[in-house]
C-alpha cells in the first residue's frame, strides 16, 4: 500500500531524507519514530506529494507521488504538524470548505463529520472560532479534515504531541478504530508507548537514514530475546504437573508465580491461559517486557552537539 524506493530529498545541498525504503502493507500501522529533525515529516509530505522527492520514487496506494499527486492526494488523508487554520471560521465551516473540495455536498459532510465530533469529544467547542482553539484541539479538527474523504491511507504526523493526557487517549483510541485490513496508516510519534500500543512495526529514521525497520513482535524478540509472560496463582503451583506445549518453557517458578518462555505469544497465550485457569485459580498474568524505549535508546545514536533544529 505504500512502497519506497530509495527516497531521497535534498533541501539546497541538504539531505533530510536519505535513500529511504519503506513498506507498509494495507491493514498495518507503521510508526516513524526518531529525534527531531530526523526527516519523519519530510517523509510524510513527500508521500502525500506535497513535496516532491529529489530521487528515489515512492507509491501510495498504487499511484506515484511525484507522477499522481492528484491521485496520491484522493487516496491520502494527512494530520501534519503545522496546518494551515482559518481563524474566523468554526469547525463546521472550516470542514465544509474542505469537503466542497472534493466535492461532496453539505448534508454529507455533516453526515460525515458530526459521529467524529462525539468520538473525539470536539461536542462542547466545535461551534468556536477556530483562532480560540488550543494545539490540541487544532489537531483533533485536523484528524477530522484528514478522514472527511475516507481515504485508505493516514498519514498522521504527531497526532497527540500538543494534547493532555485524556484527549491523547481518545484519539488513540479513534486511531486503533481507524484501523482496519484495507487501511495502511503511518504514524510519526515521540510517544513510544503510543507507538508500541497502536503500530504493528516501526522504523526509527536518524539523520534522513531509516537505521531500524521491524515488527513490534520482532523488536522485542531481537532486543530482549523471546517474551516472558508471569503467572500468579492463588497457590505455588508443581511445575511438573503442567503438560505444557511445543514453544512455551518455563523460565522459573517462584513462591506463587511461574515465569513463562513464550515464542509466539499471539497464537499461544490463549491456549496457555485456558489450560491454566482450567487447573489452577490463576491470579494474573501479564507480560514481563521492556519497554520499546529501551530498543529505541538502543538504536538511536546519541547526538546532541549538532542538533539542526528542536
Ligand atoms: N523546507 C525546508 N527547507 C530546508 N530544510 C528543511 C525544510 N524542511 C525540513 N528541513 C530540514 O530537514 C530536516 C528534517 O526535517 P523534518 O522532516 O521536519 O524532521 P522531523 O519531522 O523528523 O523532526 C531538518 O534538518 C529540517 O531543518
Ligand atoms: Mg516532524
Amino acid at each position: 500500500m505504500i512502497k519506497t524506493e530509495l527516497l531521497t530529498k535534498f533541501f539546497g545541498d541538504f539531505k533530510a531524507v536519505d535513500q529511504v525504503n519503506l513498506e507498509v502493507p494495507a491493514g498495518q500501522i507503521l510508526a516513524l519514530l526518531g529525534p527531531n529533525g530526523a526527516g519523519k515529516t519530510t517523509t510524510v509530505r513527500i508521500l502525500s506529494s506535497i513535496l516532491k522527492p529529489t530521487r528515489g520514487s515512492a507509491k501510495v496506494a498504487g499511484f506515484d507521488v511525484a507522477s499522481q499527486p492528484s491521485e496520491v492526494r484522493k487516496m491520502v488523508g494527512v494530520l501534519t504538524e503545522h496546518h494551515g487554520l482559518y481563524g474566523r471560521m468554526n469547525a463546521d465551516e472550516y470542514l465544509l470548505f474542505f469537503g466542497e473540495l472534493y466535492g461532496f455536498s453539505k448534508s454529507y459532510v455533516m453526515n460525515r463529520i458530526n459521529p467524529m465530533y462525539e468520538q473525539l469529544g470536539m461536542i462542547n467547542y466545535h461551534k468556536k472560532r477556530l483562532a480560540e482553539y488550543s494545539k490540541g484541539m487544532r489537531q483533533k479538527l485536523a484528524l477530522v479534515r484528514a478522514l472527511i474523504h475516507e481515504p485508505p491511507v493516514l498519514l498522521l504526523d504527531e497526532p497527540t504531541s500538543a494534547m493532555d493526557p485524556e484527549s491523547a487517549k481518545i484519539v488513540r483510541t479513534a486511531i486503533k478504530s481507524l484501523k482496519n485490513k484495507e487501511r495502511t496508516i503511518i504514524l510519526c510519534t515521540h510517544n513510544l508507548s503510543e507507538a508500541e500500543e497502536l503500530s504493528d512495526q516501526i522504523a526509527i529514521i536518524q539523520d534522513g537514514k531509516i537505521i531500524l525497520q521491524k515488527s513490534i513482535q520482532d523488536v522485542r524478540n531481537s532486543l530482549f530475546g523471546t517474551p516472558v509472560f508471569i503467572a500468579k496463582f492463588d497457590q505455588q503451583i508443581d511445575r511438573n504437573l503442567l503438560d505444557l506445549p511445543d514453544g512455551i518453557q518455563i523460565l522459573k517458578n517462584v513462591d506463587q508465580e511461574i515465569y513463562f518462555k513464550i515464542t509466539n505469544p499471539n497464537d499461544q497465550n490463549p491456549g496457555l491461559i485456558r489450560l491454566l485457569s482450567e487447573q489452577y485459580n490463576l491470579i494474573s498474568f501479564t507480560e514481563f517486557s521492556k519497554r520499546l524505549e529501551d530498543a529505541y535508546l538502543g538504536a538511536v545514536k546519541p547526538d546532541n552537539q549538532d542538533e539542526i533544529h528542536d
